[in-house]
């Protein structure tokens, strides 16, 4: 059965959230699901903004089949061709043979590599500032490369001022019911989770973001329609461009701590839970504390970037940094971390190289600031260490302050 959702006068909810997938892009863990947001615009012309993946096929096309009700579809907006938006393209084609395709150029490239779908000759091809009148809706069409990937681009409608968003303004985990994030509480229930889309999805392309949201500050936004998670309406907006604002410029979200151990024995694990001891004993309250071999680095890496200070801190492995350090470290330099204050604390029991490589690899990364001395414990903190762990929470202590 049909479960759409009127959003404006003309305009139609056709999305619809799986929670079955455990790993979005067969990478991240989305234990709470993920929603692949879709619409439907009845004007004149009506118009179809992107499909679905392909594991809500038949939820999606009985969703669309119900809201157009026997019109024809005139239009299908592929903002984002990436798989889990473009899926049931060729099949909604197949479905609504009058319809067609708008999109940019590179996605027409990109469908016909990915589906074998050939639109070069039926397509309309758009780029920066084309528009397309619908009937009262007036269409423009916004390039946003590499947001997430290079032939992405937005709509903006400037009859309704409403922002279809493609990738941007997402969010992990599927919609209960409720659309808006006002709805919800956002803050509490939603942010981690956006803050971890954005940060492993588009985190890499900070500056292009940046570009998207100048061009999006001189439109009057009413409501933002991404293509995952809650959608964005009236007073609730700048909040969320705001915080897309704090992260696309890789600074930090808040002054806070993380402490992130890569431990065989548990004994770097030990140093740590000692280290957090002596930052709380100084009164630091925002401490996060990950065991790398348990959490998944996305949910790390997404912290990482919220805090202001780090301390990496990882036993020695082949003469190596342990693993799943090694694994972070080379996530956060592909992601551009930057701009943080950083402290190192290695371990080893014949041959410490951890602590030198990890530092090798953070000055590859740009505005680092090691904050010590490279601790280096060999097997087991001792107790004449305690001294430089005291001195670490301190300098901790300062670099938050
Ligand atoms: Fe939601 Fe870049 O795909």
């Amino acid at each position: 059965m049909q479960d759409t959702r009127k959003i404006q006068d003309d305009l139609y909810y056709v999305g619809v959230s799986d929670r079955r997938l455990a790993l979005f892009e067969n990478i991240y863990p989305i234990p709470r699901g993920v929603s692949y947001n879709s619409y439907v615009l009845l004007d004149e012309k009506t118009v179809l903004f992107d499909t679905a993946d392909s594991s809500v096929a038949s939820q999606f096309y009985e969703n669309v089949d119900y809201v157009l009700s026997g019109r024809r579809l005139d239009y299908i907006v592929v903002h984002h061709m990436e798989p889990d938006h473009s899926f049931l393209l060729g099949e909604m084609l197949l479905k609504y043979p009058e319809a067609t395709v708008v999109t940019t150029k590179k996605s027409i490239e990109m469908i016909k590599q990915f589906q074998g779908l050939d639109l070069e000759d039926s397509a309309i091809v758009v780029s920066e500032g084309d528009t397309l009148s619908t009937g009262k809706h007036n269409l423009a069409f916004v390039m946003a490369p590499m947001v997430h990937w290079p032939e992405v681009m937005f709509t903006y409608d400037s009859y309704s001022k409403t922002l279809f968003s493609a990738d941007a303004f997402g969010t992990f985990g599927a919609l209960s019911g409720n659309l808006f994030s006002d709805e919800y509480d956002f803050d509490r229930d939603w942010l981690d989770d956006a803050r971890r889309y954005y940060i492993n999805i588009v985190g890499k392309y900070g500056v292009q973001v940046m570009n998207v949201l100048k061009k999006a500050s001189s439109l009057a936004i009413e409501m933002i329609l991404p293509l995952h998670g809650p959608l964005w309406r009236g007073d609730s907006i700048p909040y969320f461009i705001e915080k897309h604002k704090i992260w696309a410029s890789y600074e930090p979200e808040k002054k806070g701590l993380i402490i992130c151990y890569a431990s065989i024995y548990g004994n770097t694990e030990n140093a740590a839970q000692i280290l957090a001891s002596k930052a709380s004993e100084r009164g630091i309250r925002d401490i996060r504390m990950y065991d790398l071999s348990k959490t998944d680095v996305s949910y790390v890496l997404s912290d990482c970037f919220k805090y202001s200070t780090a301390v990496f801190m990882s036993s020695t492995y082949n003469l190596e940094i342990f693993t799943p350090m090694k694994n972070l470290l080379e996530d956060l330099k592909e992601h551009l971390y930057q701009n943080r204050d950083v402290a190192l604390i290695e371990n080893g029991s014949w041959a410490l190289q951890s602590g030198k490589k990890m530092a090798e690899l953070l000055c590859l990364m740009k505005d680092i600031n090691l904050i010590n001395d490279t601790i280096s414990i060999k097997s087991s903190l001792k107790d004449n260490q305690i001294e430089a762990i005291e001195a670490l929470a301190d300098k901790i202590k300062e670099s938050l302050s």
